[in-house]
């Protein structure tokens, strides 16, 4: 057999390696299954060989008994907090006193990072081998948490590289990653336990457990963003060359750290970021500007506990707590019963939200919701905010009562198969669902029909002048000017843009009629394949599948709304009342190709002269899919101005990237 001490070297240098991979630079060059099988042989024969065991093995993250309480540890560089702003004034206004305080001859270089919403921790590696952690507790004194991090396998037990300094503190955030926190949650759902409020909490509570092993089944991370005291042999110039050697030794770095010569550079960053926020596996709160030069930071100093050479710019919070007043059910045009949660108002994400989606009745089944409760709602960008989660129960706390029958008109409610969505069963006599389909076929995607509101199409159909989208075309000015806050000008016009609805395009004209699982990007397929009405109506579920995006449930969909009698005299009506488009000449049936066919497009930024939507329904109608996000299978990439990542990704992924000027050209040359 091989020298026991050779292979146990050989092993943990190899793990370590791949460690560092998977780890730090989130860049696997194995399966896990191989890394668990080295894993196991390195136990396996420690096991055996026990006096070879030492301290820094990476089978030994968790080790020592469950501690009583932990013990202080004084920081010898205080840990600082920061600077808060909210505004570009008040970072314009931070950027001027820098420069008062500074000499003339100094010029102000950034570093901009993410700010991190975890704990801050303090690592100490004497000779290389980490010898303690510790949190930031009061800046001063922290607690000595090295039996807990050492658990978390984003920081190294060794360092590696070169000129690691003797002694080295390393600041930084433990967090736990978004996907790391829900799959803890669903996993603690299932089995009744506890659940973790938000990620920065777990991230906190899970250092402070006694028992490390408790620790190691959580979740956690860590990016690295600054140093204490470090012995003399490293005399680093530039706070970004400290983060770079840090890198070089092992440490995790947060990726999207960038140096900027201007505050406007700054600027765009903390917009970027934001945008991009959702995007990301960890919580961020805002983003930290950090003057680069070392030395003029010096110059800078401190006042108390905050540096004067950085500041904090904080997003707006996009998790709340509230109250659950009560819950509607509202009933969607195909009938679908949506939950909705009326929440006492709590401002969020930047905005006051009053209501938030419950997205279907399962949904409140698997939040265990009840009247009463503190729930947490979260908003993102421009996304429906929503209950994420129950925070307490209070006594008089209530559970939902769920509808048996239509709220709106009392037809008995069925869910179709195994499907989580529970509908209205009167499709054409429910007044909610009528009203949802007329102001779905009016609206901006469908045929566009400008000045008919909501509250309009309501009166409408409480006056009972319409009860489908083909009445619309009957009305009278007349018949409009007698409803409530209606004069002759308003309605003209609305009757003038009902009757400019009536030239518009064939996807449009699909995507109005509102089918079950056709949403725009499909109507946009289904019309570049069939070109016209009847070749649609006459398509089987076979041929349906052979478009782009549209599977069985699609297909299936739309041939049961053709195959509704009721269904197909409302097209035939609508036809009837002048609605026109272009037919675009297609052979479905000979396997035509287009110019397009089998690319996959992606549109970023602004464009001028055309919308986003006309730009995807041009490009579908070559052939082309039209996705959101930029991968190896991005075959080109429309940027306008305000391109963001996906920018950038294309740019990294060499695709061919095309600016407005550039697309316009090639759709005139492709267009037929
Ligand atoms: S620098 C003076 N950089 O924010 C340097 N802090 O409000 C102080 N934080 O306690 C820290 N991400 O917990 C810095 N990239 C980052 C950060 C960051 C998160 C936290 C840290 C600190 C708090 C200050």
């Amino acid at each position: 057999m091989a020298d026991p001490k050779q292979s146990i070297e050989e092993l943990r240098a190899s793990i370590r390696h791949h460690l560092h991979r998977y780890h730090v630079l989130d860049d696997p060059e194995i399966t896990d299954a191989e890394f668990d099988a080295l894993y196991d042989r390195l136990v396996a024969i420690e096991a055996e060989h026990p006096d070879l065991v030492s301290e820094d093995s990476p089978t030994q993250r968790v080790g020592g008994d469950p501690a009583s309480k932990f013990a202080e540890v004084r920081h010898e560089l205080p840990m600082l907090s920061l600077d808060k702003s909210t505004t570009a004034e008040e970072l314009e206004r931070w950027e001027q006193r820098c420069r008062g305080l500074i000499d003339e001859a100094d010029s102000l270089h950034y570093t901009c990072e993410p700010k991190i919403d975890g704990v801050a921790v303090s690592l100490l590696y004497r000779d290389g081998q980490l010898a303690q952690a510790a949190t930031r507790g009061n800046g001063q004194t922290g607690e000595d948490v090295t039996a807990n991090v050492r658990t978390i396998r984003a920081v190294p037990l060794r360092l590696i590289g070169e000129r690691v300094p003797s002694v080295l503190d390393v600041r930084g955030e433990v967090y736990m990653p978004i996907s790391g926190f829900e799959a803890y949650n669903d996993a603690a759902r299932r089995n009744g336990e506890r659940l973790i409020i938000n990620p920065r909490n777990g991230a906190a509570g899970s250092l402070r457990q006694l028992d490390p092993s408790m620790t190691a089944a959580r979740p956690l991370s860590m990016f690295c963003y600054s140093i204490g005291i470090v012995d003399d042999s490293w005399a680093p110039t530039h706070h970004f060359d400290v983060l770079m050697a840090l890198k070089d030794w092992g440490l995790r770095i947060n990726p999207r750290t960038a140096r900027f010569d201007s505050l406007s550079g700054c600027r765009d960053y903390i917009n970027r970021l934001e945008q991009d926020r959702d995007s990301l596996d960890y919580a961020i709160d805002g983003a930290v500007l950090k003057v680069d030069d070392l030395a003029v930071r010096e110059k800078l100093g401190q006042v108390t506990h905050k540096p004067r050479w950085a500041i904090a710019f904080k997003y707006p919070a996009e998790e709340a707590s509230t109250t659950l007043e009560d819950v509607d059910f509202q009933v969607g045009r195909t009938g679908a019963i949506t939950p909705v949660a009326k929440l006492d108002p709590i401002f969020v994400g930047g905005v006051t939200v009053s209501n938030a989606t419950l997205h279907n009745m399962d949904e409140i089944e698997r939040l265990d919701l009840h009247i009463g409760d503190t729930v947490v709602v979260h908003r993102a960008g421009d996304v429906i905010p929503q209950v994420m989660r129950v925070t307490k129960r209070a006594e008089t706390a209530v559970p939902v009562a769920m509808p048996v029958a239509c709220p709106v008109c009392g037809a008995p409610i069925a869910r179709d198969g195994d499907q989580v969505v529970a509908r209205c069963t009167a499709p054409t006599t429910c007044p909610a669902q009528r009203k949802e389909r007329i102001r779905h076929f009016a609206s901006r995607l469908a045929l566009d029909i400008e000045g008919l509101g909501d509250k309009l199409i309501d009166q409408l159909i409480e006056n009972e002048l319409i009860e489908t989208p083909g009445d619309l075309f009957r009305l009278t000015v007349e018949q409009f000017e007698a409803l409530e806050r209606m004069g002759r000008k308003s309605s003209e016009n609305v009757v003038a843009a009902i009757d400019r609805s009536r030239s518009t395009t064939f996807s449009r004209f699909i995507y109005a009629l509102g089918i079950r699982e056709v949403g725009e990007t499909t109507a946009m397929s289904l019309a570049a394949h069939f070109g016209d009405l009847e070749p649609l109506i006459a398509a089987t579920a076979e041929d349906l599948q052979t478009v782009d995006d549209v599977g069985p449930i699609v297909a299936e969909s739309i041939v049961s709304y053709f195959a509704d009698d009721g269904r197909r005299e409302l097209v035939r009506e609508l036809v009837l009342h002048g609605i026109v488009w272009e037919v675009v000449e297609r052979k479905v049936s000979d396997g035509d190709t287009l110019a397009l066919d089998g690319e996959t497009w992606v549109l970023t930024g602004t464009l001028e002269a055309l919308t986003r939507n006309d730009a995807k329904a041009r490009l579908v109608a070559l052939g082309a899919k039209v996705s959101g996000s930029v991968s190896n299978k991005t075959s080109r990439v429309v940027a306008g101005p305000g391109a963001g990542s996906k920018l950038t990704k294309a740019e990294e992924l060499e695709i061919p990237i095309l600016d407005e000027e550039a697309f316009l050209a090639f759709l005139k040359q492709n267009e037929p």
